[in-house]
């Protein structure tokens, strides 16, 4: 294969075991095997997304390499997801990573999860004309939502990021996923949510939208008042109107969110947004972020769907930047289910 930096990249968060291999910072794989095990709970079993990982890494990191072309022998660095998550899946990541370097006797990087959601605007992609899509200039804000967090980051440079803003509770994602439970829609609720929104009338109903001091949110309000509302409603009333709930649901969820990115964009003066995270690829969001964009002057970025959700692309690009700044880390190092910035 060419020669360049060549960075294989292990996230192993949650509940997608996912390989990438980039060379200096072009993406040239991003194998993700989903773990459908979870749907029969109606949510992430940590024991049993363990043992998913264990049974899905080594073929998934295979597929990327050979995806990629290249070898284990070509790889120069190793990288992966060493926070925030569930301990039991980021150990499988972690350890597979630190056996790699060891053998290999090339470095680890160690990637914090939410910094690589922001960072996969960065990675270039092409359209379907063959043109490469426009990535952020710094600085930018990025709206990073997701099933465990809601936040909103100023981002000055790759590897420095600042939190400005986020939930005090639920994050967003909870709320499509727990709304959806409550319109009886399986575990994980919010890809259907969005599914069903399109079909429907977002003003049909209304639902309560906190007020939230400075550019924080908070969303255990809404599944409350959706609960409540539907507690009154006479039988078969979700059957009946099931694409409007969605609709509905979806509006408040994204008026909720664009309402602070239009905030932060006023208190930082920066103009340029980019949204990530596994709620960024809804499309009631990625539309009106476009539409309020193109309103009031700003440059938007939305990443491609496939790096939206959780992936290893994201862990391989912001490697990539960590690698440049010669960010390694040691065998010593442990993951972590929660970790500041
Ligand atoms: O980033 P992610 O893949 O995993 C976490 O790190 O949490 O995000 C998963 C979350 C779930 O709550 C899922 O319901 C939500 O992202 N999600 C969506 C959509 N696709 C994924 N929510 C709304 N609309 C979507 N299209
Ligand atoms: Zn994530």
């Amino acid at each position: 294969m060419n020669k360049g930096t060549c960075i294989l990249a292990i996230e192993s968060s949650c509940d997608e075991t996912s390989a990438s291999v980039c060379v200096d910072g072009q993406i040239l794989s991003n194998y993700i095997a989903n773990q459908s095990v979870h749907e029969q709970y109606g949510g992430v079993v940590p024991e049993l997304a363990s043992r998913a990982h264990i049974q899905n890494i080594v073929p998934v990191v295979d597929a990327a390499l050979r995806t990629a072309g290249c070898q284990l022998a070509d790889v120069d660095a190793i990288a992966f997801t060493q926070a925030p998550g569930l301990i039991g899946s980021l150990l499988v990541g972690a350890q597979f990573a630190k056996s790699l370097s060891l053998a290999l006797q090339k470095p680890l990087i160690a990637v914090h999860h939410m910094q690589a959601h922001v960072l996969a605007n960065l990675i270039p992609t092409r359209t379907a004309e063959g043109n490469e899509n426009s990535v952020p200039t710094f600085p930018f804000l990025c709206l990073t939502v997701s099933g465990g967090h809601t936040q909103i980051v100023l981002a000055k440079s790759p590897l420095d990021l600042e939190v400005i803003g986020e939930t005090i509770d639920d994050a967003a994602g909870e709320a499509f996923d727990k709304s959806a439970k409550l319109l009886g829609l399986p575990y994980p609720g919010g890809p259907l949510v969005d599914k069903r929104a399109k079909l429907g009338n977002p003003l049909a109903f209304q639902f309560a939208e906190p007020q939230i001091p400075e550019l924080n949110f908070s969303f255990s309000g809404l599944k409350t008042s959706v609960l409540y509302f539907l507690q009154k409603q006479p039988a078969g009333f979700i059957e009946q109107n099931l694409d409007d709930l969605c609709a509905s649901i979806q509006h408040t969820i994204v008026n909720i969110l664009l309402k602070k990115v239009k905030k932060a964009i006023q208190q930082t003066g920066v103009r340029n947004v980019c949204i990530a995270g596994g709620v960024s690829a809804n499309s009631g969001l990625r539309t009106a972020l476009q539409q309020m964009g193109e309103k009031h002057g700003w440059k938007t970025f939305i990443p491609k769907f496939e790096y939206c959700t959780d992936n290893a692309a994201m862990i391989a690009i912001t490697a990539w930047y960590k690698y440049q700044a010669a960010e390694f880390t040691t065998l010593d190092i442990s993951p972590s289910a929660r970790a500041e910035w």
